[in-house]
This record gives C-alpha cells, structure tokens and sequence, in this order.
C-alpha cells in the first residue's frame, strides 16, 4: 500500500514507524515531513494546511491510505477533502472535527448528553462575561472558542486575571475569529490524565493511558509548552476509573456524536481530571496528542496499519488492539527558551538506539546532508521498560547520549507519576 501521512512533528514520527511495521505499507508520503522523518518516510514540502495541494498530491501518487493527524487540517476539512476523491482517511471529518475546533461545541456537547465536565457558561459578549467572573469569583478558568494554538486557556487565580483574559481576546483580539466566543467555567481539581482512543463511530477502545507534562521547566514551573514530556500508562488511572470513565465518558461521547449527526471516526483524546467528584472531561481533541503518542504507540502490539483500517470500514468491534504491559517514558529535548525566544541551526549527533529505545524527530531540518535543529522542541527520547522507573531511566539515559547545542529538558519527566505509585502523590 502507498501510505499518506499529513503532519511533521514527533507525534508524526512515531505514527509513520508504527505503520512501517506492517507488511502492507510499502511506500509512506509525509506531507511536510520533517528532517528526521525523511529517514523513515518520504518529505514533501506541502504545508498541512493546503488542502487543494494535498488532495492534488495525494492523486497524482496513488494513494490507497491517509492518516491526517494535526487538528489544523482536521477542522479545514482534509478528511472530507480527500475522501470525496475516493481516498480512505484515518480521521475524522470536519464536522467532527469540531468537538475540537469549537470548544462552545464540546461544552454543549457534553451538557446535552449529561456528559460531566466543569460547570461553565458560553459568551459572545465582553460585558456579560466580565459580569459572570465578578459573579463566581476566583479560581476560574476562561477559554478562547476555536484553536488557539493550545495558548487559548487561562486558569485565573483572581477575577482581574480572568477579566484581563477576556478582555485580550474579545476586545483585544488576541486569538483572532477563535476568541470572539468565550467559556468561562469551575475551575477544576485533580490529576490530569490523557486517554486516546480508536473509534469507528460504534465502537470506543482506549489506548494505554498516559499524563502529559505541559510546563517548561521542573516542578511544573514556567510557561505552558505543547508537552515536555509524557509517561505511559498513567497511576493515577486505575481499572475502578478506567470503567467509570468508559460508561460515563467514552461511550456517550461516542453515542452523542452519532446522535448529532456526527459520527467521530479516528482517534478520539479524552483530557480528563480525577476530581473528587469522579472523572471530568477538560478537554477534548479530534487527534492524537503530542507527546502522547511518543509512549503510547510504542506499547501497541497489533498492528496500527490494520487498526486504522478497521476503524475507517467501521469493523473495529472485531479487530484485536492490543497493548504491551510495559511502561513508556518520552522526555523530549527542546532549544533553549523554547516556547518564547530560541535560536536554531544546530547540528544535531544521534546515537544508535537500542531494543525499546526510539527517537523521534519533531523540530529538525536537513542541511547539508546534516540534521540540524528548526524548532522549539527538536525531538522526543522515547524508552520502554517493564516498569516506570526503569522507563524513566531509560528515556534519560537516552537523551543524555543525544547532543546539540543549545539543548534543555525537565529532568523530572514522570516525578509525580512515581511518588504515585509510591502512595504520596
Ligand atoms: P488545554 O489548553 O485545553 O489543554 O488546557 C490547558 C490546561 O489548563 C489543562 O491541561 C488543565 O491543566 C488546565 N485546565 C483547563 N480547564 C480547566 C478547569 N476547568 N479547571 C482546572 N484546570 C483546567
Ligand atoms: N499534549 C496535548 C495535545 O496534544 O494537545
């Protein structure tokens, strides 16, 4: 089969490997691609976000298969896109697409159906919102309507915090069309955890577990970042929540799709807090995360190939998908002042990687027949272990053979998953 993978970051990385494995996959096209993916795939530069130049691509090369996997052309409708020219796509279509693209959409979404999640009201007018926040009080959360590229979310400590927050985005336009509309709602308590899931609409079957690190620096101090790293499975999210989660979560999102209309086919991420009054929904999002899939894949067994087919025919009630008991930890190296200011350029020295060990390229270029660093965070330092703490090891012995200029990372990646474990979180 000729594979089209659309996207260029790690999370793509880990997905086009994945795909490698299986026989079938003969040729995979990356559209852009990036400087390490070039190894395992073949890089155009077409950007994610030009449709017509996808679609033109994808039939002048014979595609039989396409994984779209970054929200952007998600909510432009790449799927739809593709499909209407007779190409079968991994994901969903646009109008699913907007459980993620419209947070007002999720959040009414989820009350509909009796979905929980945090308590909220949805404006479109600065003087109402700013009303409401005087109201409730702090903490309180405020976020932009549509994707802000993960920015458009502000946990306010006090209600002038939340009020300047509004006021960037619906006088100030800080996020453009997609902070025309505010949610403001309860702020929230508990440990996060991320499940990503394979759904042909039907069926709901979650991956391993995993908890993202969003901050920049140790101790979840520092601005928030698209992922410094990620473990996998997660402690907090034991079989007893794991349950819960699918009959008050899962099954009636997928349920709530179908009954709008809107089928969600692809993989489903569940963004969830362990409250004190049960699992929560934060967040959703159309795709797959970043970092997560940098621990997840590697612990899948099956096939993705065959998985994501059987999700696209709508037969993933009789597809085996299963997961490894091992544990996975991703420590991903960024340039310095990432995600501010940072320079770039470097080359970068790769190691030879072991059993259980991977690397996957997220922010790097080819130059001169080098691998050089083009982006905030460069590459994720993946290893599989059979348990946590030796995952943990692992990944950081990994990372500390891998060298370029410039380069920085939390060193506490999965610190809090372990004193979990250890009973004192
Ligand atoms: P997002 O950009 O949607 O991933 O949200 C960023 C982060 O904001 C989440 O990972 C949570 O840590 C936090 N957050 C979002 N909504 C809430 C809430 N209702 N209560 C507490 N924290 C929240
Ligand atoms: N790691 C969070 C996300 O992919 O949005």
């Amino acid at each position: 089969m000729t594979i089209l993978v659309i996207g260029g970051g790690g999370r793509e990385h880990a997905i086009i490997q994945k795909l490698r494995e299986d026989p079938r996959a003969e040729t995979i096209y990356a559209l852009p691609g990036n400087g390490g993916i070039a190894a395992d795939a073949v890089c155009e530069p077409i950007s994610a976000m030009d449709i017509p130049a996808i679609v033109a691509f994808a039939r002048s090369h014979a595609i039989d298969f396409s994984v779209v996997a970054p929200d952007d052309p998600l909510a432009l409708g790449a799927v739809d896109a593709l499909e209407a020219e007779g190409i079968p796509c991994f994901g969903p279509r646009q109008n699913a697409a907007q459980i993620e693209s419209s947070k007002v959409f999720a959040k009414n979404l989820m009350k509909k159906y009796g979905i929980p999640t945090a308590r909220y009201e949805t404006f479109s007018e600065l003087d109402s919102a700013l009303a409401y926040v005087e109201q409730q009080g702090a903490p309180i959360v405020v976020k932009a309507d549509g994707l802000a590229l993960g920015k458009g979310v502000t946990v306010a400590a006090t209600v002038e915090e939340a009020k300047a927050a509004l006021r960037d985005m619906m006088e100030g336009g800080k996020f453009g069309q997609a902070g025309a509309r505010a949610v403001v709602e309860e702020c929230l308590t508990g440990p996060e955890v991320s499940v990503l899931a394979f759904t042909d609409g039907e069926t709901v079957v979650p991956m391993v577990s995993s908890m993202d690190h969003k901050r920049a620096h140790d101790g979840d101090a520092g601005p928030n970042t698209g992922g410094m790293g990620t473990i996998a499975p997660n402690p907090f999210y034991t079989p007893e929540i794991a349950e819960r989660c699918m009959e008050e979560i899962f099954l009636p999102t997928i349920r709530a799709m179908k009954a709008e209309g809107r089928p969600f086919q692809g993989c489903l991420y569940f963004g969830l807090m362990l409250t004190p009054d049960g699992p929560k929904v934060i967040e959703y999002n159309c795709r797959f995360g970043d970092p997560e899939t940098q621990v997840v894949l590697p612990l899948l067994e099956s096939s993705l190939l065959e998985v994501m087919l059987a999700v696209r025919e709508g037969r993933l009630a009789r597809t085996e998908v299963k997961f490894s008991r091992k544990s996975a930890c991703c420590v991903v190296l960024a340039s310095d002042g990432y995600p501010l200011h940072y320079a770039k350029g470097f080359p970068i020295a790769l190691p030879e990687t072991g059993a259980g060990e991977h690397i996957y390229i997220a922010g790097a270029a080819q130059k001169d027949g080098r691998l050089v660093t083009s982006g905030g965070r460069v590459l994720g330092a993946v290893a599989v272990a059979d348990t946590l703490p030796a995952a943990i090891e692992k990944a950081y012995a990994l990372a500390d053979r891998i060298h370029f200029d410039n380069a920085f990372c939390r060193r506490d990646i999965g610190a809090r998953a372990l004193k979990a474990m250890e009973g004192h979180a």
